[in-house]
Order: C-alpha cells, then structure tokens, then sequence
C-alpha cells in the first residue's frame, strides 16, 4: 500500500479538516506530518462543529487510528484542552491516537520567544499565530530542542535547562512577562501526552503500509505558507509540502501514492505577508461574510480575495498534485462575474511562473468567468451544478491539468459533491 497525502494549496484554512473527516472511511489510519496547534481544522456534522489543532481529523471514527508524527510539534497545554474538548464530546482518543516519540515540544518559553520575537519585529511582524511554532522548529534545527520521547526520561531537568537559555534569549529581547501564566498547566499537559501510547511511528506506519492498511496524511497551513516555497519570511516554519509528508512521517516517496491539492474557490490569507488578489472593496467583504473567513485558530478576520492561478500552479507543481478538491464554492454564489488571476504585471511585464518575491508593485493580469447566483448549499450531485459553475471547474482544470474530484458547497459533512 503507498500513503495519499492531502494538503493545503493555498495561505491555509482550505477546507482541511472537512475533507479529511469525509475521507477518512475510506482509510485505517489518518496521520498529522507537520506543524502544531497554529493549525485550525474545522468538522461539522450532526450539527456539531468541531476545531482541531493538534489532533487528525480522523479522530471521530472510532475505529480509525490516528497518528501525530514525528514531523509534528507538540504542546502539552493546547494538547491536553484538545483532548478535554473531545472528551466533553464523549470521545475518548487514548483509544485511537498515537503520538511519535520524535516529536518535538512547544514549550512554555517557545511561547514567549513567538511573542518577544514578533514584539520586535513592530510592522514587519509576520502575524504568528503566537503559538510557539517557529521557537520550537528552530531549536529542532538548532539541536536544542525536547522532544515527546524527553517526557519518559527525566524531563523536569532537562526541561530546567532549556528554559534557562530560553530566559537568557527573551532577556534579550527585553520582553515582559509572566513565566507563570506561561506555565500554567504545563504538569497536566504532560501527564495527559503520557497517557498515550507514544511510538516510533517510523515503524507503526511503515507496518501498517506492508501489512496493506490504507493511511491518509493530513497537512496543516498550506503551501504558500511553506518555509522554502512560500511567501518567506511571511511563512511558518515547518516544509507544508508534500515532501514534508516523508520526513514528518518517516515515509519514503515512493510509497506516496495519490497527491489531494485542496484550495478554496477564491483565496483568503491570515496574518501579514504578501497577496496579490487581495480585495479590499465590498466584494471582499462579501466574502468574509458569506464565507465566515475569521481564523478558526486565533479568530482573526481573514484577508479574502480573488482564486489566483499563479500561485495555484505553481502549488500543483511543487506538490504532483493527482487529484484538486475545490472548496466553498458556496461562497461565491453572489458574484456576477468570477475574476481569476492568469498573471502577474511585474515593472509592465507580465509574468506566469510565481516570482521570487511578492513585491509591492505587482498587479494580477484577471481573466473573467461568468457567476452563477444561486445557492449552492443544498446541491447533492453534480448533475445539478448550475452551467456557470461547471464552467468554472472545466476551466480551472484546464488551466492546472489536473482533474477536480471533490466539489464542497458548505461546511457540512454531508454538503460535500464526489464527482465521478
Ligand atoms: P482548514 O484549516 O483547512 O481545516 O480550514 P478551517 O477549518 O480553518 O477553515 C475552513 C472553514 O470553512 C471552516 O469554518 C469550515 O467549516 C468552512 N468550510 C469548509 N468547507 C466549506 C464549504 O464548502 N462552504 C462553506 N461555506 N464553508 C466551508
Ligand atoms: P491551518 O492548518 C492559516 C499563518 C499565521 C502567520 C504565519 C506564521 O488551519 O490551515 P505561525 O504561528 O505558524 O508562526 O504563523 O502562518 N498560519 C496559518 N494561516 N491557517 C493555518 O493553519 C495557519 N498556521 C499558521 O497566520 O501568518
Ligand atoms: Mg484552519
């Protein structure tokens, strides 16, 4: 058996979450390969609605198992609330959720370092969602960091030193703060990760693949906020990639079968950094609305704009997308005309590679598609897609090559088009 892989084309906020809960019957085990609790993976079924950041989407199939891999960082604190959370829902994970002992921790002063750093940064902040993600990846890289196997093994010293250095640095920083709000149910975050069956999931996954069990690798963030493709330095710190699917999980590219590009038929981007389709006029607005566009994480209003096929193709491209998934196609239902960017006008000259930098001169070159102006929410099969919005998908795979074989039309579970 080979792992599908199914990640985020665009800044992020896709659809993910949605997707992967609908896709997860199909699969055994359901694995999360990067990133930490800056992700927001929303589910609605049953009229429930359900945010995720450290945990697969999967985690509602009781007979699934779900994994957090190495590539993962993990924060006790968040982690525990997550898992309160799903408890309080009458789901009890330690059931079917594994957790990589390679993990890396967020840890408290991680928290304080994202905060500090972003501090100093004054405008030029990349609008972190203060979670502690690029502390803790840079003290992966840098050698320093603990990691979930730490917790068996004397942790509280070595957790002591650490968070020395880490003092030292927000010393440094000159920032002000309180090491006990930080801390504040770090013991209990540790003691809920422990009653976990924590594994060389390296092996786990590699197992399951021989014994022909079926996984499904949940991306987080989305390939614009890739550390080497993405928008740098408005990015996150972990690779969002495809490729980061065989290093977060220890699985080898040529057992990666199918590649599930999901993007949003327009584009939204939270926190600071480049985007050239952005709206800032009621169409926009419109958007926002209609579409619920604030961080499920943080609750920030998300920037909305036109789909961008610049950045789409070049996200296919890094990828091997084999299959897109289009999502909020609801969303769009008020529009007239459908704008797409086929270019970018850069010093007068227009481009269709993604540049090197986002600058600030740049003006997407717009293509026209007609709208279709109805509600979208209650549609069950594609035979019942309005002409326009059959368009739009023939023309968007044309344009990328690459087949759309999901079509979703509202939050729920259930509004969610396969097409044949
Ligand atoms: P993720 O981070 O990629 O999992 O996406 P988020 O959960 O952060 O953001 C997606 C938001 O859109 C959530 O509020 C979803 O409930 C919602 N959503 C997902 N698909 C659709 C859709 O087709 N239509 C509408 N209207 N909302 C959707
Ligand atoms: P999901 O998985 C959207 C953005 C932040 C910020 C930048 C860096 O729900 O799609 P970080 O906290 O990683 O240092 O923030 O990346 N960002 C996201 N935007 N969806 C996410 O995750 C994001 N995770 C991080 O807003 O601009
Ligand atoms: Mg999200």
């Amino acid at each position: 058996m080979k792992a599908d892989v199914l990640l985020g084309l665009q800044w992020g906020d896709e659809g993910k979450g949605k997707v992967v809960d609908v896709l997860t019957p199909k699969y055994d085990v359901i694995t999360r390969f990067q990133g930490g609790p800056n992700a927001g993976h929303t589910l609605e079924f049953d009229n429930i609605k359900h945010v995720l950041h450290n945990i697969p989407s999967g985690i509602f199939h009781a007979d699934k198992m779900n994994v957090i891999g190495n590539g993962v960082v993990l924060d006790p604190i968040s982690f525990k609330k997550e898992v309160d959370g799903l408890r309080a829902r009458g789901v009890d994970p330690t059931k079917n959720l594994v957790i990589s002992k390679k993990a890396h921790l967020i840890l408290p002063t991680h928290r304080v370092l994202d905060a500090a750093s972003e501090a100093s940064k004054g405008v030029t902040k990349i609008g972190s969602t203060l979670k502690g993600i690029g502390p803790a990846y840079m003290d992966k890289t840098g050698r320093n960091g603990l990691r979930v196997g730490d917790l068996l093994d004397n942790f509280d010293s070595k957790y002591e030193a650490l968070k020395a250095k880490h003092l030292k640095l927000i010393e440094m920083y000159g920032f002000e703060f309180n090491i006990e709000e930080y801390e504040a149910g770090l013991q209990e975050g540790i003691e809920a990760i422990k009653q976990f069956r924590l594994v060389d999931s390296e092996n786990l996954l590699n197992n399951y693949l021989l014994q022909g069990k079926s996984i499904l690798a949940e991306g987080a963030q989305g390939t614009m906020l890739d550390i080497d493709f993405g928008s740098f330095p408005f990015v996150t710190s972990s690779n969002t990639v495809c490729a980061g699917a065989c290093t977060g999980m220890g699985i080898a590219p040529t057992k990666i079968g199918e590649v599930f590009g999901i993007f949003k038929a327009y584009c939204t981007r939270v926190g600071a950094g480049p985007f050239p389709t952005e709206l800032f006029d009621a169409v926009g607005d419109n958007l926002r609305k209609n579409g619920n566009e604030f961080g499920s994480t943080t609750g920030r209003p998300r920037r909305c704009g036109w789909l961008d096929l610049v950045a789409l193709k070049y996200s296919v491209m890094i990828n091997g997308v084999t299959r897109l998934i289009m999502m909020k196609s609801d969303v769009l239902s008020d529009q007239d005309v459908i704008k797409v960017a086929t270019a970018y006008k850069i010093n007068g000259k227009e481009v269709t590679d993604f540049p090197y930098e986002l600058t600030d001169g740049l003006e997407p070159v717009y293509t026209e598609l007609p709208g279709w102006k109805c509600d979208l929410t209650g549609v069950k099969s594609e035979n019942d897609f309005p002409e326009a919005l059959v368009q739009y998908i023939k023309y968007l795979e044309e344009a990328l090559n690459v087949p759309i074989t999901i079509v979703s039309v509202g939050p729920d579970r259930e509004q969610t088009i396969v097409r044949a």
